[in-house]
């Protein structure tokens, strides 16, 4: 098992340009196989979540080169041109690979079996087998098809458009419903409590597939051609980036640049939060890339001070709570957040997770069924700490370390490929570079 030793920072200095987003590597490849002909994807993240949705996409006959590599050529087949897998379909750690190949494969019209590691198999999946249910699927699985391994007996031509309400915002659940009802015949649309990350929305028209968005009710209809227009080019994922933005934010001296990162406003939760905080944060050189915002952040220390995140703030700042919490811990007063207990079903139990492991640096947190109330400190001892099985524990202790007066260890660090190849690295360079 991997540690991970981290000494405190003088301030997080010069540039740097995180790995490719995660969401949106996962759908550019899964997209790119359903159209016809070779899309290329520039920035694809080779991470150990996404490179095992390419790999379930090889599985299901689609030629892929380049995977392990940032740059992929993917070789589409059109909509109808997945073919049944010979072997059960791993998707190891991720939610988001599980979920949205689900949804494909409902679509379609052969068998095939999703299963992932320890952690993924306890992660809740009636969210999305109830609706693909509805939508025409024969699914089974563990504990009455709310746990992995699903076996997924697809609608194909018979899959039925559906109105799904859904009762959590998750860009997963609308995704998953989405892409079965790329199968169906008429108009499938997803309502949710509030608006989730929109990539597939943006996505689907980048291949030119028409999808309406109005407020928090998505529309498309089915069995319309994807087409390739040109390469994709991923930006660096913001939920990535944020590790580097908090470090920067409670780090005496940091003034840090970080490039090219997707700046979609579904995503963006974390610099409204830390700017409600009292940082210092500059977005420059916006741009568009393939239908998605981008910009280079800069991002210089300044002391911060409690807020609430409650709300609408906490489906666009959902991955990024764990090192919020690090924010948190380091800010002047009180933090409370809540209406977040969709962290309690993440990569780990990430409310729990994340209060075990600030209470180590000697951090008050005190816990709620949906969310934690964490009072700051000047600075910390350093502690010795654990991932949990999760990549942004891993990562986030990693940064509250930074800014602790003592050493801190991280044990069990190798989650962190999931996401985030080269983190620790890229870390070295900025904390330690003067
Ligand atoms: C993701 C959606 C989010 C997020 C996950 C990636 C996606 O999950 O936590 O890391 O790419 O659709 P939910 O949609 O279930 O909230």
């Amino acid at each position: 098992m991997s540690d991970l030793t981290v000494q405190p920072s003088r301030g997080l200095k010069g540039e740097l340009t995180p790995p490719g987003d995660k969401s949106i590597s996962h759908r550019a490849v899964i997209f790119s196989s359903l159209a016809e002909g070779d899309t290329v994807i520039n920035g694809f993240l080779a991470g150990e979540d996404t490179m095992n949705t390419a790999r379930a996409m090889q599985a299901l006959g689609i030629a892929i080169d380049g995977l392990g590599s940032s740059r992929l050529t993917v070789r589409g087949k059109g909509l109808d041109g997945l073919s049944e897998p010979d072997g059960v379909l791993d998707l190891g750690n991720s939610g988001t690979g599980m979920r949205l190949l689900a949804g494909l494969l409902a679509g379609q019209d052969f068998y095939s079996v999703l299963t992932g590691d320890q952690y993924l198999r306890k992660r809740p999946m009636a969210r999305i087998v109830e609706p693909l249910r509805r939508m025409g699927a024969r699914i089974d699985g563990r504990s009455g098809g709310r746990l992995a391994p699903l076996a997924i007996r697809g609608g194909g031509k018979k899959t039925s458009a559906i109105d799904f309400t859904s009762p959590v915002a998750s860009a997963q659940v609308k995704s998953a419903v989405l892409l079965a009802g790329l199968y169906a015949e008429g108009t499938t649309t997803v309502n949710e409590p509030s608006p989730s990350r929109d990539h597939t929305e943006r996505l689907f028209r980048f291949f030119g597939v028409g999808v309406e968005q109005h407020g928090t009710r998505v529309t498309l209809r089915g069995r319309q051609q994807l087409r390739s227009h040109g390469p994709i080019d991923v930006p660096a994922d913001i939920s990535s980036a944020a590790f580097f933005m908090v470090a920067a934010c409670i780090v005496p001296g940091s003034d840090l640049l970080i490039k090219n990162v997707g700046v979609n406003p579904t995503r963006t939760g974390v610099i409204d939060v830390l700017r409600s905080m009292g940082a210092d944060i500059v977005l420059e050189n916006p741009r568009e890339q393939a239908g998605e915002p981008v910009a280079d952040i800069r991002v210089r220390h300044r002391k911060l001070r409690a807020v609430r995140v409650a709300g609408e703030t906490i489906p666009r700042a959902i991955d990024e709570i764990p090192v919020l919490s690090v924010a948190a811990a380091y800010a002047e007063g009180t933090t409370i957040i809540q209406d977040a207990s969709e962290l309690r079903v993440k990569e780990s139990d990430r409310i729990a997770t994340m209060a075990s492991e600030l209470k180590k640096l000697g951090i008050a947190v005190v816990e709620r069924a949906d969310g934690m109330e964490i009072t700051g400190r000047e600075t910390t001892d350093g502690a010795v700490c654990e991932s949990h099985g999760d990549h942004r524990i891993a990562m986030s202790m990693a940064v509250a370390g930074l800014a602790a007066r003592g050493e801190t260890v991280v044990h069990d660090t190798a989650w962190i490929e999931t996401s985030f190849p080269g983190f620790e690295m890229l870390l070295r360079q900025t904390a330690y570079s003067s």
